[in-house]
């Protein structure tokens, strides 16, 4: 970490990303022409409704999916069309958690072969070598030695999100994208988990692309924030001052979501995809930006 520097460092730039699906109708462009950057260490939040392309966006930085144009920069270096052969060293340096800590687990490992992966796909051969390195990795994440040996299923909604991290982070990434990586879990559990990740970052200045649907999080986490809707960005900025001025609600969802964040598990099921694909629409009662916003303030008048 370099407290000292004057200049923040711009780590990650993703410049007029565009990302089309192919489906029955053509093409369906879920990202269109979204822009942002972040600083080494600092972290961004991308906010917005369900279905506006959050996960697409995640997706492409992590490399899971090719753009189809539009450039994303890490450090010099555009990675948005390289070979898998090209990639491969970028695989380590940027690392995805999640959101739903029951799916992105093998069920059948235990939790040190799980957090240990990474490291084997790195090369590092030596199974004792890989299970020390996981037992610190645990630790860090504040699980206790007794769960090393223990599968998934043995775990709560919480350790199992922690086991994730401590995995995302076996391979010594510099940015973390987390891909709501907090909403499955109940609003305490949560605010742990989000206590981990913001001493991680000041420990090791790892920065993070952090995506969420609920601005409470954002306000707690982020620094700035793209707010997005339908593949577009539409406001981005401080995070104080966004949520102090947010724009229209897109979505006339109960005021009684907002203020209840357990109600705001982002979880899609797959058979709305390929309808939400053909024609884009608001299906979900995701709470508008206004209602969480003014949610998230009088959560934030306490503390
Ligand atoms: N593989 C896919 N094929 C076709 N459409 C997709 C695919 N994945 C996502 N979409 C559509 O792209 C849009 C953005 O999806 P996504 O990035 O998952 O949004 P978010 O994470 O913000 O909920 C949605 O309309 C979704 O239905
Ligand atoms: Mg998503």
């Amino acid at each position: 970490m370099s407290e000292a520097t004057a200049q923040p460092e711009t780590l990650l730039a993703v410049e007029d990303l565009v990302v089309e699906y192919p489906v029955a109708t053509g093409t369906f462009r879920a990202v269109d022409s979204v822009s942002f950057s972040v600083s080494r260490g600092a972290t961004v939040a991308i906010v917005g409704e369900s279905g506006c392309g959050k996960s697409t966006i995640a997706k492409s930085i992590v490399r899971l999916l090719t753009p189809t144009s539009g450039r994303i920069v890490i450090g010099d270096t555009d990675i948005a069309q390289l070979s898998e052969r090209a990639l491969r060293p970028f695989r380590s340096r940027v690392q995805m958690v999640f959101q739903d800590p029951y799916g992105s687990l093998d069920p059948h490992l235990t939790a040190v072969d799980i957090v240990g992966e990474p490291l084997r796909l790195q090369g590092v051969r030596a199974k004792n070598a890989r299970a020390k390195k996981s037992a610190e990795l645990m630790d860090r994440v504040g699980l206790p030695s007794t769960a090393l040996h223990r599968r998934p299923a043995e775990f709560s909604g919480g350790q199992r999100q922690r086991i994730g991290i401590a995995r995302a982070l076996a391979s010594g990434p510099e940015i973390l994208v987390c891909d709501e990586a907090t909403s499955a879990l109940d609003v305490s559990v949560q605010a742990q988990v989000l206590d981990l990740l913001r001493e991680i970052q000041k420990d090791t200045g790892l920065t993070y692309v952090f995506i969420s649907h609920n601005l409470g999080v954002v306000r707690e986490i982020s620094e700035t924030v793209v707010v997005m809707s339908k593949g577009r960005v539409v406001e981005s900025g401080s995070t104080a001052e966004v949520l102090a001025h947010p724009r229209e609600p897109y979505t006339q969802a109960p005021r009684a979501a907002a203020l209840d964040p357990t109600a705001m598990v982002g979880i899609k099921p797959r058979h709305v995809l390929s309808r939400q694909a053909a024609a884009p629409q608001q299906t979900e009662s995701t709470p508008s930006l206004a209602e969480q916003s003014s949610a998230a303030r009088s959560v934030g008048a306490s503390s």
